[in-house]
């Protein structure tokens, strides 16, 4: 095939259904390949380490937007996400990530691991008896969604009575990271204004009662009143938590049971402890990585030899770096024992993922005892992918208990 007919392939439901195969054949073209003359997708692990880790390749922010779409201002969505960290470049970047990573502790996160692994035995304790007799349990639904959406509740402060009304608009939300048109973007929009106000209502009621949590720890920066936080950057920052945390970590999930479905043994050894939860999490998150890709703005430069120039977009396909004959050895078998980790799924250089440690201790929590509460857990009928290209996770994954 032709680099642009495996590209243009790759957003078809057959190649955001398996997009792998797609990769191993940009693997043999080369560690990046032109997809236009103001395009470049790089695939080879060394090269999209390179790139995340260039501050000259910047992300999309407020001024690329008002040359791109003049009209983003009147998207609640995008007024929002221009203050998000994640699209923001130096020096702006760097000064709001350091007082979110101030709040956003070690401390705090281990902390969680108590408050993880009581809700997890809880959702469990739900499965077993919706499964009991053996009827079919739907694992995203009844699981999946809910363990990583009420663990970052929990951190930011969220009282357990709203939490059930985030999941459809933190989904709606999350929206905003798959290609999005005029169709979509409202309902996307309306989910950005709900949650902002939600947020407005708690920061007002943590401001007179803080408590231990997140947002009265941010509170507190906000209100040191010497403008290292506003008030907006704080409140957009928090719907960012939610969708970045939320989505991606329910993927995790749902595409590691998902192996373990296909492969029992792979259960079997987390099961037994002859393999750790922290490594089993780790060959996941590279065999199927829940962020498949992200992109950048180009500087005149090359990538692995490809001309890139200002403006160029460079978009960074983790999914694809994962699986990069030249740095894993069988790239495509799933090796929790494989001594050549080192997943790019959390990115790379100054926007790293923020929640890694905690996306690791939800995951490292919850396999262990899922697959030891249900140690003959099985497919009871096709899981059904989700139709995304960026994002990649299950829609549905239907087991029976055992
Ligand atoms: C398995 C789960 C997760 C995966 C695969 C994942 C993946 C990523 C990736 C690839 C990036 C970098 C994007 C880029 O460079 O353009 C990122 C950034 C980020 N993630 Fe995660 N993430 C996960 C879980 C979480 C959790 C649990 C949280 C929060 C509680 C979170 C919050 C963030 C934030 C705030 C950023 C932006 C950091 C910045 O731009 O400085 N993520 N994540």
């Amino acid at each position: 095939m032709e680099p642009m007919e495996v590209l243009a392939s790759l957003d078809t439901p057959a190649g955001r259904a398996d997009p792998y195969p797609l990769y191993a054949a940009l693997h043999e073209i080369g560690e990046a390949v032109a997809a236009g003359p103001r395009d470049v997708m790089v695939v080879g692990y060394d090269a999209i380490n390179a790139v995340l880790r260039d501050p000259g390749f910047r992300v999309t922010d407020a001024t690329s937007l008002n040359q791109n779409f003049p009209a983003w201002q009147a998207n609640p969505v995008f007024v929002q996400g221009a203050d998000w960290i994640l699209n923001l470049n130096a020096p702006r970047h760097s000064r709001i990530r350091s007082l979110i990573a101030r709040a956003f502790t070690a401390r705090r996160i281990a902390g969680l691991e108590p408050a993880i692994a009581k809700m997890a035995g809880e959702l469990l304790d739900a499965m077993a008896d919706r499964g009991a007799g053996g009827s079919a349990v739907e694992f995203m639904h009844d699981f999946a969604y809910l363990l990583p959406v009420t663990v970052i509740c929990e951190l930011i402060g969220i009282p357990e009575a709203d939490r059930e009304g985030f999941r459809p608009l933190a989904r709606d939300l999350a929206g905003i990271f798959e290609m999005h048109d005029a169709e979509t973007l409202p309902a996307i929009n309306a989910a950005a204004v709900e949650l902002l106000d939600y947020f407005a209502a708690l920061a007002a009621k943590r401001r007179d009662d803080p408590r231990d949590d997140l947002l009265s720890d941010l509170l507190a920066i906000t209100d040191s009143g010497d403008g290292r936080l506003t008030d907006f950057e704080l409140l957009h920052n928090l719907t960012l938590l939610l969708v970045a945390g939320f989505e991606t970590t329910t993927n995790l999930l749902g595409n590691g049971l998902a192996v373990v479905l296909q492969d029992p043994a792979a259960g079997g050894a987390v099961r037994d402890g002859s393999v750790s939860p922290a490594a089993f999490v780790e060959e996941v998150l590279r065999f199927d990585s829940p962020v498949q890709m992200t992109s950048r703005i180009g500087y005149d430069t090359t990538v692995a030899g490809v001309p890139v120039c200002r403006g160029t977009e460079v978009v960074a396909v983790l999914g694809a770096g994962n699986r990069d004959p030249r740095r894993f050895a069988d790239p495509g078998r799933f090796d929790p024992r494989r001594p050549d980790g080192g997943p790019l799924s959390f990115g790379g250089g100054a926007h790293f993922c923020i929640g890694a440690a905690l996306a690791r201790l939800e995951g490292a929590v919850a396999f262990p005892r899922l697959l030891r509460r249900f140690p003959t857990i099985s497919a009871a009928g096709e899981p059904v992918r989700r139709d995304t290209l960026v994002l990649r996770g299950f829609d549905a994954l239907p087991v029976t208990l055992g």
